[in-house]
């Protein structure tokens, strides 16, 4: 193992990762220096991130421009203290510290962010980022059904989603996804190409190969890559056996065999999604047992005269059962918890820690309904883990990776979401444990997280390729990710004159997407690990951890060490040494009656999986470029080492 330093080359053992890099750091060696800047990073950091906070908080709950100014501001001060921070930083040979955790805390701030780039070049980032935001959040397209008098005012939220969501004409859907891909994409090109030089450039300066090598770095594992595509591909079989089912189903309802064939990809409009990821709003279409609907308890819940404080209450309550802590006083004096009339808000829930180890707050506009109770227990679940790591240094004060705060408060909703939860809390009279029950649940789970498994895998790893191998047909390497993973077409041609990805916006924000990937995985690994420890019998599906003080302890366990400890350590921890690493298996337990009932239902299916035809193909490539499988083949040598083949992808009954 061997690390260059671009200063001091030096040959030192643990630090670093097993491949060759050049970090930046300096000569400066004295631990108490380094001691001494950690403290007084910490305060300025500390009381930084309370004023960005606060100016957010001011202005997701009150839209004004002089709110978004004042926000803008605090934001641009913290970049100045980022970039100063940063210099700092470098003046020290922090991989030889012999104090571990200043090392780790002295790592994590060299190793992150753009402050290598020269002032301007930052700013020219900045720029193009906020360009890019600016443009998709402008973007408004014409309706379906044009009259003389209709005006071309839709956008994403709330106009689009709701389209794709339930309308079930294929035109319909086709039109608004066509549309907003038009309204976005040509428009964000080059600008994106040009923020994929300077992020790069940034990345180079600091040690990295490219951008993305320095976004995997985060997670600190030797052979990232291909653990998460050996996690795929364990998978994909379950995604594959979902793909097959809900196929034959769309191929009923909507009677399109020309369009949609027995072996053939789905047209990526038709499954309730803008991006296809999420594919719940289609529960009706492919519902297997209708007359065993899920029990709704919000009528229940009405019924019994619950508000949003009520909720929240009861939320709290789950978290005291479990041992752990109670909201502090600040978090009821300051949240807000119902949409106010006086004001425009951004009404997305969310979970605040405003870096004073005082105040903690919710922003939900809570409706009575089951789903937003099942939100309060998430949101909540963040709040849990502010406050379990409140008393660790800044840099630490995060999730163990950048999936763990995620996956955890998935994890608690796994619990919550289950209708003997809903029991314990008298929200059901009846727990109906009957097998089409069950299987009506499980799909319903599946539509939300197995079906957003291929999407949440690809969108870095087209993104990590164009930071690699650069912009050229980036639009077409997207489809063939979409349509090799995902099993997915686009429903209309496209050339590189389009920019498909785009139409994401974590792709033109700048934000990494594989946590998403990495939290749907994660979160059934600890759900397991919770479920172990309160002695949970019977499948892992109808488990509930309500009142179990060992999963508290575990819970507690996982979030007091925030991100002082390689996550990799606090899963081994956490599940009693039976993982440390990655691991499909609970997934795959969890879904394993589903699994077992697709198999059947799926029998007389002429393929699992689908074959993508030259036809097919042609739709996103432009350029001859020998078959289609070679291209497959050829991008797939560096994204997964473990399917090869395009063949390896489909079963031929
Ligand atoms: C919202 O912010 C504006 C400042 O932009 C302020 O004048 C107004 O009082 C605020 N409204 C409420 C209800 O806080
Ligand atoms: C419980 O089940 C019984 C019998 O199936 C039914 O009559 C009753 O209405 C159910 N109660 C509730 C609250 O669903
Ligand atoms: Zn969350």
């Amino acid at each position: 193992m061997r690390c260059f330093l671009a200063v001091v080359t030096l040959l030192i053992a643990s630090p670093c990762w097993s491949y060759d890099r050049t970090f930046i750091e300096g000569a400066n060696n004295n631990l108490g220096e380094a001691l001494q800047f950690l403290r007084e990073y910490d305060n300025e950091a500390s009381s930084m991130c309370t004023r960005v906070t606060e100016a957010q908080w001011l202005y997701a709950t009150n839209i004004t421009e002089q709110n978004r100014k004042r926000m803008v501001d605090a934001l641009s001060l913290q970049a100045k203290l980022d970039r100063v921070s940063w210099q700092k930083v470098i003046q020290f040979s922090w991989s030889s510290l012999p104090d571990p955790m200043a090392r780790r805390q002295l790592q994590m701030l060299a190793l992150k962010g753009r402050a290598a780039l020269p002032q301007e070049k930052q700013n020219e980032l900045a720029k193009m980022v906020a360009e890019m935001k600016e443009i998709f959040n402008r973007a408004r397209v014409c309706p379906f059904a044009t009259s003389a008098s209709s005006q071309c005012d839709l956008s994403l939220e709330p106009e689009l989603t709701r389209i794709m969501a339930h309308s079930r004409s294929y035109e319909e859907q086709l039109h608004a996804w066509k549309t907003w891909r038009d309204a976005t994409g040509p428009k964000l090109r080059s600008r994106f190409s040009r923020y994929v030089e300077l992020a790069n450039e940034a990345a180079r300066l600091n040690g990295f190969r490219d951008a993305g090598e320095q976004e995997r770095a985060a997670y600190g594992v030797d052979d990232f890559q291909s653990q998460i595509s050996e996690v795929w591909s364990s998978l994909a079989p379950l995604y594959r056996q979902l793909h097959a089912y809900v196929r034959s189903r769309l191929r009923k309802h909507y009677a399109i065999p020309h369009r949609l064939g027995p072996t053939a990809p789905i047209p990526a409009q038709l499954l309730g999604n803008m991006w296809g990821q999420n594919w719940k709003n289609i529960l009706d279409l492919v519902l297997p047992y209708p007359g065993k609907r899920r029990a709704d308890v919000t009528s229940e819940m009405l019924r019994q005269g619950f508000t949003p404080l009520r909720m929240i209450q009861i939320s709290e309550e789950f978290f005291t059962s479990l041992g752990l802590k109670p909201m502090p006083v600040d978090f009821w004096h300051k949240s807000l918890l119902e949409r106010p009339t006086d004001r425009h808000v951004a009404c997305k829930a969310s979970a605040w820690d405003f870096c004073n180890r005082r105040d903690y707050r919710i922003k939900q506009c809570t409706e009575v309904a089951m789903d937003d109770l099942q939100t309060t227990h998430h949101e909540m679940t963040h709040i849990e883990y502010y406050l379990h790591y409140a008393d660790l240094p800044y840099v630490f004060r995060d999730g163990a990776n950048p999936a763990f705060h995620e996956a955890v408060a998935d994890a608690v909703s796994l619990s919550v979401t289950t209708p003997k939860h809903m029991h314990r809390i008298g929200l059901l009279n009846n727990i109906t444990d009957d097998y089409e029950t069950d299987i009506n649940f499980l799909l319903e789970m599946a539509l939300d997280k197995v079906a957003y498994l291929p999407f949440a895998f690809i969108v870095d790893q087209w993104r990590w390729q164009v930071f690699s191998e650069g912009t050229r047909n980036m639009n077409t390497a997207w489809w063939e990710l979409r349509s090799y993973h995902q099993g997915l077409l686009p429903p209309v041609a496209r050339s590189e004159d389009d920019f498909d990805p785009g139409s994401k916006y974590h792709i033109i924000s700048d934000q990494p997407y594989i946590r998403y990937f990495i939290s749907l995985v994660l979160q059934f690994q600890i759900h397991q690990a919770l479920c172990t420890a309160a002695g949970h019998v019977g499948t892992l599906h109808t488990c509930d951890i309500y009142r179990s003080r060992e999963a508290g302890r575990v819970l507690s366990d996982i979030m007091s060490v925030g991100a002082s400890r390689p996550w990799t350590e606090v899963l081994r921890v956490a599940t009693k040494g039976s993982a440390s690493g990655l691991d499909a298996r609970p997934m795959l337990e969890y879904f394993k009656p589903l699994s077992l009932w697709l198999r059947v239902q799926n029998r007389d299916e002429r393929m699992i999986g689908w074959v993508t035809t030259d036809q097919d193909t042609a739709l996103y490539e432009q350029w001859s470029r020998g078959s289609a499988s070679k291209s497959i083949s050829h991008l797939l040598s560096w994204a997964a080492p473990i399917i090869t083949i395009a063949s390896s992808y489909t079963i031929i009954r």
